[in-house]
């Protein structure tokens, strides 16, 4: 499959990295058609680096990994006619820095998927993969033991679409919770996630939802 990957952090590296071990044709987006570090990653992984629009327009599924507080301008670089109708795999925060402390900037009644969703109604916008680091976003086995990855989206298609690829990625628990008002949860898990990082002194955690099967 095609698939775009907007951002040159370790998110959109690592998701490209993985995409393209799995004999998907990706592209990584950044803000310019320079960016030396999407040049680097593509030489190395037999793959091609653009700048957004580039990216949006070869997927025929986009993943946004921006950072949260630039997603809105890095999509809107991506463009409405090259997102189109297509899957976008919401993998980002609204976290913001400031006073030593990270907060987040779309919250309680509202989400950035939302956002993102009302900016372009058109894009069928999935959140996923946001509440973990990002190895174990590609690598579930990294973490010993049952845990989980929540997905949220108001197109019943277009989640079908990402749970094969997160299935393909080694995922098995995988929770559908409805649609994308889900994903306010979803990003405000994020200080518990945080505080849990500095407790356990590493990133290689993940939620487990212990239930009655
Ligand atoms: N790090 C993790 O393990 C992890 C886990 C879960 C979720 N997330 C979320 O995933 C996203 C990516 O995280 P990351 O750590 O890989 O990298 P990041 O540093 O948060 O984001 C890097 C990407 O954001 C783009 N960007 C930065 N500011 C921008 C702006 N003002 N306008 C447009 N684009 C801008 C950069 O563009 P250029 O390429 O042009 O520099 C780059 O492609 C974030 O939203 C983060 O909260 C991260």
């Amino acid at each position: 499959m095609k698939i775009g990957v907007l951002g040159t952090g370790v998110v959109g590296e690592t998701l490209g990295t993985k995409l393209a071990t799995l004999g998907h044709d990706v592209m990584l987006g950044a803000r310019s058609k320079t960016n030396e570090k999407a040049a680097v990653w593509a030489a190395a992984h037999n793959s091609t680096a653009g700048d957004f629009a580039d990216a949006a327009a070869h997927g025929e599924v986009i993943f946004n990994c921006t950072k949260g507080d630039g997603s809105l301008a890095a999509l809107k670089q991506a463009g409405a006619a090259n997102l189109g109708s297509k899957v976008l795999v919401d993998v980002a925060n609204p976290l913001v820095f400031s006073d030593g402390q990270l907060s987040l900037s779309i919250v309680n009644t509202d989400s950035l998927a939302e956002t993102i969703q009302r900016t372009f109604p058109s894009s069928k916008v999935v959140k996923a993969l946001n509440t973990m680091n990002a190895l174990v976003m590609v690598d579930p086995a990294r973490v010993p033991g049952d845990h989980a990855v929540l997905i949220c989206g108001n197109d019943a298609g277009a989640k079908a679409t990402v749970s094969k690829l997160l299935e393909s990625f080694g995922w098995r628990d995988i929770i559908d919770l409805g649609d994308l008002t889900a994903a306010r949860g979803m990003e405000m898990i994020l200080p518990v996630w945080l505080k849990l990082m500095r407790t356990l002194g590493n990133a290689e955690f993940n939620f487990a939802i212990a239930r009655k099967r």
